[in-house]
């Protein structure tokens, strides 16, 4: 899709949709003017009650007298007292599956500078872009015949008032077109079914990555290396499997040489039996998409080599493949982790945190300014929070707060759990320094202090998107979240950074 921006008058524009807002009972500034120039055309039709402006409300009319449009869309964004960055985004998202339903090949959207308490028209020109990419999104590499009639939009224009919004609308949908491409690389690699997504191919995408953006860096960490590091933890889990585990690192360098990176860390399992543990027949299959962690991760790491954030980002990929086998891990095996310390293996199911452990331990050695590790980590979440929100732990509070900050602008939320030390103790193992398993309550946070562990030398967050990474059912597909709220986390970082740095280049 390409995205532009334009001036002067909306009526005269030729193109296949004008989109114009209604907010609650009354017409917004661009859709006024249009009015007076069909002779109140849209007055009538607001009048007649087909649309109440409620948002997200959509009415496609056709060949409006006075207008040089094909179409004129209406979309309601509600009573502007009352507008938030939710009802603001599910009005962006009709907006763009509205004119899905459309054959329009080009769109003209005049938002007149609205915007959600707190935030400008940036924000809603990155929505837009992010909202429309998305909306086109689909997954038919698996098909034999794929569909004939994709999308068929083509080029959006936004009207923008004067040159100063001219740029930052067209640094926004910038912006919000990096986004969804990260977005829609971490859909792809979630949805790619096990029996092709393996470790392998999870450290060629991100190899594949690092040829099309110069800054960007990979490197494997094979088998081989990883027992002579003393990787106990994360060799365990790929035992059973075929196979082979990889620790995939990413280093994106736009940031000032020796600078320290922003980590991100997922967990990579590309499918989840549950090892000797075996999980239940039910809805096995849904652990394909035990990968979302790393999908996201090397989704994220696109979006910054794209936009060129002026920062170090370190991407890293813990991948293996939980299989049962003769060779693989029992239950009740002692492993040693890279850490030093050991850990009993009660239950071969709880595999994520020790692929992660070994990964959080490893760069230590990069320094890291922060960490945030990103996992399906654990079904306890998903009773906890349901399918809204990502599970959030952290061992440092302004860190907590700059990654739930950076879901709630991005309409990807995270809510914050506790991992205090009374947690710690049912973690005990008679014979090991700790057992890879707590009780029975409270999982998602045992899991948590399980990665606390090997996380002290830095400040350090854990994201559990167990429920929120991927839809179940007969819908069941890959979200990419939580992309969106780690690239806000990421360009907040860059931001400030920027900020932080003398003014001399002009
Ligand atoms: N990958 C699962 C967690 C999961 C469950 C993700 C459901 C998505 C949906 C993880 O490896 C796992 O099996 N966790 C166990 C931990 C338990 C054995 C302590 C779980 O949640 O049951
Ligand atoms: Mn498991
Ligand atoms: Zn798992």
């Amino acid at each position: 899709m390409q995205f532009s921006t334009r001036s002067g008058n909306p009526v005269r524009a030729r193109t296949h949709c004008l989109v114009l807002t209604v907010l609650g009972d009354s017409l917004g500034a661009t859709a006024r003017e249009v009015d007076k120039a069909s002779k109140r055309a849209l007055s009538r039709v607001l009048k007649r009650g087909d649309i109440e402006g409620k948002a997200g409300q959509t009415l496609i009319l056709h060949d409006v007298p006075g207008v040089a449009a094909q179409r004129v869309m209406l979309l309601g964004l509600g009573d502007p007292k009352k507008l938030d960055a939710a009802k603001l985004g599910t009005a962006l998202r009709a907006l763009a599956s509205a004119l899905g339903r459309t054959s329009a090949k080009s769109a003209l959207v005049c938002l007149d500078g609205v915007a959600p308490p707190g935030e400008d028209a940036e924000w809603s020109h990155t929505m837009l872009a992010e909202a429309l990419e998305s909306s086109t999104y689909r997954y038919d590499d698996m098909r034999g015949t794929p569909p004939a009639n994709g999308p068929t939009l083509e080029t959006v224009e936004v009207l923008a008032a004067d040159r100063d919004a001219a740029q930052t609308a067209s640094d926004a949908l910038t912006a919000g077109s990096a986004l969804a491409a990260g977005l829609n690389l971490a859909k792809d690699l979630g949805n790619t079914p096990a029996n092709i997504c393996t470790p392998t191919y999870l450290a060629t995408a991100a190899r594949d990555l690092a040829r099309t953006y110069q800054r960007l860096k990979t490197t494997v960490v094979e088998e081989k290396e990883m027992r002579e590091l003393g990787m106990g933890a994360l060799l365990s889990v790929g035992a059973g499997s075929n196979e082979p585990s990889k620790l995939v690192v990413m280093e994106y360098k736009g940031g000032p040489k020796g600078d320290a990176p922003h980590a991100i860390v997922g967990k990579g399992i590309t499918f989840d039996t549950g090892g000797i543990s075996l999980k239940g027949p039910a809805t096995m299959y849904e652990m394909i998409y035990d990968m979302c962690g790393a999908a996201s991760v090397i989704g994220t790491m696109k979006t910054v080599a794209e936009l060129e954030l002026p920062i170090n980002v370190l991407g890293v990929v813990a991948s293996a493949e939980n299989m049962p086998s003769a060779s693989a891990t029992r239950p009740g095996d002692v492993v040693k982790t890279m850490s030093g310390q050991t850990v009993e293996i009660l239950n071969t199911d709880a595999e994520g945190r020790l692929v992660l452990c070994d990964a959080l331990t490893y760069i230590a050695k990069y320094e890291p300014k922060t960490v945030v590790d990103i996992a399906t980590l654990t079904g306890a979440i998903v009773t906890a929070l349901g399918a809204h929100a990502t599970g959030l732990f952290a061992n440092d509070d302004g860190l907590a707060d700059e990654l739930l900050d950076a879901g709630t602008r991005s309409l990807d939320r995270a809510w914050r759990l506790p991992i205090w030390e009374d947690y710690q103790s049912s973690l005990r193992s008679p014979s090991a320094d700790m057992a890879n398993v707590g009780g029975p309550g409270a999982g998602s946070i045992t899991a948590a202090c399980f990665l606390a562990r090997f996380t002290k030398s830095y400040r350090w967050a854990h994201l559990d998107c167990a429920g929120t990474a991927y839809r179940s059912g007969t819908a069941r597909a890959s979200t990419g979240r939580p992309v969106p709220l780690l690239v806000q986390y990421l360009r907040d970082r860059a931001a400030e950074s920027a900020e932080g740095q003398p003014r001399t280049r002009r």
